[in-house]
């Protein structure tokens, strides 16, 4: 089976074409136009990334259709996310899969966005297949989760107010550095010194057990005060910054790890899949490998590429729910939220889960 993937949920258009088993997915194709315009403002502009998307995805899919060496006519399915994100962004997406499945009568599947980036690492490691623990970072989510078989979500924790890419975004924006700024600020915490600011590690030390509601759930809205304040009481700032952004990602990090060993321990897992832009980050990579060795356990983590937003995870998580028989009705629609699909709400804190 071959699927055409679409994603259009925040401000990258991307197309994508994977072909199945979805038990070993290949990735034959992606293109992924990100829209830089949202520079100009320091974050993205909801009306502006619905305009970008228009003039781009008719483009974008050709490409993608192109350097995969098919066509619209050969492929088995056309699948894009409908939720969550801008609303304005994914209706565009929506639109156009809808017609394009229409216009050649191909089945059309509907993926969550936060679904999608689970099924992302598995398109380059093929062993990150569940029994897993994922921790999934981005710049809209922050979610921890339990992932006993594809198609089958626990909840162990989430944030309780920004997403890591967001603190990442703030703190960067704070520290004069240029949107979206996680990856501007690692390169600068590199630079840093990590005694000089010891910022605390939020939810994490407070004597939290297992079925205690904070004992997986993070926070981030402290730790961006924190940097604030670092700035604000500097002497020499531009001294200070690199310090600051040290500061910073090593709590974020260190908190980041924690929850999600704590998490692979309740559950007895022994595969920990990292997902979201903020995979990208190396010391959140290595901190996580060296916390899981000694719990005898393995980090899959995707290429920037494949962690930051694209179609091909979109196709990926298609080809899962196609092989389920899986297909949507013409009234698939675009949500700004909405739950995943097979979640199990009822075990947010699994202290009786294990
Ligand atoms: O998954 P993603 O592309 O989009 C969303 O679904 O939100 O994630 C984007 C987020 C941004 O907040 C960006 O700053 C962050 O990922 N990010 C990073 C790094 N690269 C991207 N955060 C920390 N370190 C990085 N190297
Ligand atoms: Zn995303």
């Amino acid at each position: 089976m071959r699927i055409l993937g679409i994603e259009s949920s925040c401000d990258e258009t991307s197309a994508a074409v994977v072909s199945g088993p979805a038990s070993g997915p290949t990735l034959e194709s992606l293109v992924i136009l990100s829209q830089d315009v949202h520079r100009l403002f320091g974050g993205v502009v909801p009306e502006i990334a619905s305009r970008e998307h228009l003039t781009a995805i008719v483009p974008v899919t050709q490409q993608a259709l192109a350097d995969a060496g098919t066509t619209l006519e050969r492929v088995d399915a056309i699948a894009v996310t409908h939720a969550p994100g801008l609303v304005g962004a994914l209706l565009v997406g929506v639109s156009y899969a809808k017609a394009l499945a229409y216009a050649t009568g191909k089945p059309l599947i509907g993926v969550h966005h936060m679904e999608g980036h689970l099924f992302a690492t598995a398109l380059e490691h093929p062993d990150a297949t569940p029994p897993f623990t994922a921790l999934l970072v981005s710049g809209g989510h922050t979610l921890l989760l339990d992932v006993p078989e594809w198609g089958s979500y626990r909840i162990l924790g989430r944030t309780r107010d920004d997403a890591a890419g967001e603190a990442f975004d703030k703190s960067a924006k704070l520290l004069g550095l240029p949107y979206p700024g996680g990856r501007h600020l690692e390169a600068l915490a590199k630079q840093g010194n990590p005694k000089k600011h010891r910022f605390t590690r939020p939810m994490l030390n407070g004597g939290q057990r297992l079925g205690d509601p904070d004992y997986f759930d993070v926070s981030f809205s402290g730790l961006k005060t924190a940097v604030l304040l670092a700035v604000q009481g500097a002497e020499d700032l531009e001294a200070e910054k690199p310090h600051i952004a040290r500061g910073f990602q090593d709590a974020l990090v260190d908190t980041l790890v924690a929850k999600t060993i704590r998490a692979a321990k309740a559950m007895g897992r022994k595969r920990i899949v990292l997902g979201g832009g903020v995979a990208c980050n190396g010391t959140l990579d290595e901190a996580m490998r060296a916390a899981a060795k000694e719990i005898r356990a393995e980090v899959f983590a995707p290429t920037p590429r494949l962690a930051t937003d694209n179609a091909a995870m979109i196709a990926a998580a298609a080809l899962f729910h196609a092989e389920q028989g899986r297909r949507n009705d013409w009234s698939l629609n675009a949500f700004s939220s909405l739950p995943m699909p097979g979640l199990d709400s009822s075990i947010l804190h699994p202290s009786s889960a294990v």
